[in-house]
């Protein structure tokens, strides 16, 4: 199983390695089986997963249910569960119990929280409880109504300069992993140089230490026109509209179900399946 101190030495090895987001059982299992060192359980799930415009209306309870979900199907990935909006910043005591509840009902690893500031007590408070922070700077979603839009940040001389501040003050306060997401890619690889513990860049560029991407944005289960950090790994969305189509027309025209989807009557028969009749006869959803 993948820990905090293997994405730790995976920095000092030198190696650059990939996380991916996720959301359901099923999606976990299929990436943890694919062998992703870390799964991020993330806030992104709100615009992903539900619909909403933006992360801020995603709630402890949702992140939780999704977070449940992932800790069944993964079971070798370091799992990281995004602290919502709202979650954590009324106090160091309300960010204490919303973590305890990424770890105890959601089966997370550890949490992610961004920002930097006051962000950098909590983050000191909960690594001493023995809860792990990962930070997020830049582009921070959760500050989206501040900085007037989802916009590439540090920019200029004194943002980039606040970043670096902001990364060595969580380091300092024992964060074991930072997002850099949004930002020119000078900012990331000096950021990422600068630090002992791994950067993981979204839009960051290829000097950071890890990358992540949104796993439907990978897949290109998203539509519409992807944002210039994404590679599309697959068309996916293409491929499940041209099954739901083909289906439509053979549930249509009476091609489904043949024969080798039916049951029939009687011990033995096997309607031309090969499955041993045990199985044939088994009524269960989803095969994972
Ligand atoms: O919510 C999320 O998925 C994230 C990643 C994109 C870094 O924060």
């Amino acid at each position: 199983m993948t820990t905090v101190l293997d994405v730790q030495r995976f920095k000092e090895e030198g190696r650059r390695f990939a996380v991916l987001t996720a959301y359901d059982y099923l999606s976990a299992k299929i990436l943890d089986e694919a062998g992703i060192p870390v799964l991020l359980v993330g806030d992104s799930l709100g615009m992903v997963m539900l619909g909403y415009p933006t992360t801020l209306p995603v709630t402890v309870d949702e992140m939780i249910h999704h977070a449940k979900a992932v800790a069944r199907g993964a079971h070798q990935a370091l799992l990281v569960g995004d602290m919502p909006f709202m979650s954590y910043h009324a106090s160091v005591e309300q960010a204490i119990t919303t973590a305890g509840r990424f770890i105890q009902e959601g089966g997370m690893h550890a949490v992610k929280l961004e920002g930097g500031g006051r962000v950098v007590e909590i983050t000191r408070r909960l690594t001493e409880m023995g809860i792990p922070v990962m930070g997020h700077l830049g582009l921070t979603p959760q500050f989206v109504h501040q900085m007037g839009g989802f916009k590439v940040q540090g920019k200029s001389d004194k943002q980039a300069a606040r970043i670096l501040a902001d990364a060595k003050e969580l380091e300092q306060a024992g964060a074991f992993g930072i997002v850099l997401e949004g930002v020119p890619s000078e900012v990331a690889t000096s950021v990422s140089k600068a630090l002992r513990i791994p950067t993981i860049g979204i839009g960051a560029g290829a000097g950071t230490d890890g990358q992540v991407l949104v796993f439907h944005d990978m897949l290109g289960i998203t539509t519409g026109k992807a944002p210039k950090f994404v590679k599309r790994y697959a068309n996916l969305a293409a491929e499940i509209a041209g099954a739901a189509q083909r289906y439509i027309e053979e549930v249509g025209d009476g091609t489904f179900p043949g024969p080798e989807h039916s049951y029939s009557a009687g011990s033995g028969s096997s309607n031309g399946s090969t499955a041993p009749a045990t199985q044939r006869d088994e009524v269960k959803y989803g095969a994972g």
